[in-house]
């Protein structure tokens, strides 16, 4: 999956030839699963039609402050695109258009949109080769550069004037692989490895019997597709459950009793960055696994259990540059007992679950979280679909990691 999938990307389009290779940018983005807005500069409707562009990005495209489409409607607020928009791409950018960005010249739509931009913008130059080499198109890259924005350089070959030289538009296909790099390389969690239990496990009583519990496995692997789409390598430890994950970074291993999970989570824990513990792990298991099936034989049975190992109180002993977040699931004095077991495990962070909240644990699509670090600041946060609550742990993490 790419980078770009689920991104909002504005493109702005300028008048110069190359423009009529947006066609097939915008048809990238899309197949990349991004959502495509395209603003266009007057002049560069005479290289490419805004119905093609708006028919491949399935969006309205606008040039002017007016709205050519709805009458009814007042104008085209620039603001509203820039604060839209995850990232903006100018492509081509004529030397006009760069030269009117860098000295914040905002005579027409696309230069107001980028001057109110507040997200990221990219730039593909395109132009002849003299002009790309002239001092003033220099001083216009290098302003842009200083404000942040970032070059994707032109290539080198046959130029529309018959010349052969640098300024070509960098290929639609290169913009998207250089957008894709320049992202994971500021990815929050690239060369992090990540290792999170999830899901349940089974303890045997007999070889068709278990005792087990209804954890869905659900919370983990979403805090693993959390952490893989944020740059990190996941080790992904989980015990029973229909899920699989969709990442490529998500090396998953199945297990089913507490023990198999204990030993997986030890084999990779020592070269961790951060380590989760979701999983609903039993906490006993038949002292006896019966080699045969248990014949109803009896009008009682006593199975005896022992204790299984504590596998997050174990990493929390042997802890050292590792992150570890546990999961506490209470019904009563809730916060007190997180702390409690926050101290007793050694854990840089516990996410406190409480079965008082509709919503909130096993089975559900959603979880009801409290957040509680090492120095016992808390913070409590709405009913939410277990995919954006991995977002909040995540972005808890990382500001614990960035501190
Ligand atoms: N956990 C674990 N191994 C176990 C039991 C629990 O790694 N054998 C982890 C869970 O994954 C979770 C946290 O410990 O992150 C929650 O433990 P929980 O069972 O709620 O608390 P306990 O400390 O076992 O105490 P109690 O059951 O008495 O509340």
């Amino acid at each position: 999956m790419s980078v770009l999938s689920g991104k909002k990307i504005l493109l702005g389009v300028s008048a110069g030839i190359a423009a009529y290779k947006t066609a097939s940018l915008v048809r990238l983005f899309i197949k990349a699963g991004a959502e495509v807005k395209v603003i266009i500069t007057p002049n560069a409707k005479d290289f490419v039609t805004p119905l093609t562009l708006s028919t491949l990005s399935k969006n309205p495209v606008h040039s002017s402050f007016y709205n050519e489409e709805d009458e009814n409607a007042i104008w085209n607020n620039h603001v509203d695109y820039g604060l839209w928009a995850d990232f903006m791409v100018v492509a081509p950018a004529t030397a006009n258009t760069l030269s009117k960005m860098a000295n914040g010249v905002c005579d027409n739509l696309l230069l107001a949109v980028y001057l109110s931009a507040k997200c990221p913008v990219y730039f593909a130059p395109a132009m002849d080769l003299d002009m790309y080499k002239h001092p003033s198109t220099d001083k216009s890259f290098r302003t842009l550069k200083a404000f942040g924005n970032i070059m994707i350089p032109a290539g080198t070959g046959e130029l529309a004037s018959g010349l052969v030289g640098e300024g070509r538009m960098a290929e639609p296909e290169d913009i998207i692989s250089f957008i894709e790099q320049d992202i994971i390389s500021k990815l929050p969690l690239k060369n992090k490895k990540v290792l999170i239990t999830a899901g349940p496990t089974y303890e045997a009583i007999d070889p068709v019997r278990f005792i087990g519990n209804h954890s869905s496995g659900k919370m983990g692997f979403e805090l693993a597709e959390c952490a893989a789409s944020l740059g990190a390598e996941v080790i992904l430890v989980t015990g029973p459950t229909y899920l699989s994950a969709n990442h490529k970074s998500i090396a998953v291993h199945r297990i089913v009793s507490a023990e198999e999970m204990y030993h997986k989570v030890h084999e990779f824990y020592e070269t961790c960055d951060i380590a989760i513990c979701s999983a609903a792990v039993s906490d006993y298991r038949p002292k006896v696994v019966a080699d045969k099936k248990i014949k109803k034989e009896q009008e009682t049975l006593h199975i005896e259990l022992v204790k299984n190992k504590d596998i997050l109180a174990s990493l929390g002993k042997i802890k050292k540059q590792q992150f570890l977040v546990g999961f506490a699931l209470e019904t009563n004095n809730e916060i007190e007992n997180a702390k409690e077991k926050l101290k007793r495990k050694n854990l840089n962070l516990i996410v406190l679950n409480s079965l008082n909240d509709q919503g909130a644990g096993f089975k559900t699509p959603t979880n009801k979280i409290t957040l509680i670090d090492a120095q016992e600041n808390f913070k409590a946060f709405e009913l939410k679909s277990k995919a954006e609550v991995a977002n909040d742990i995540f972005n808890e993490i990382v500001m614990h990691l960035n501190e």
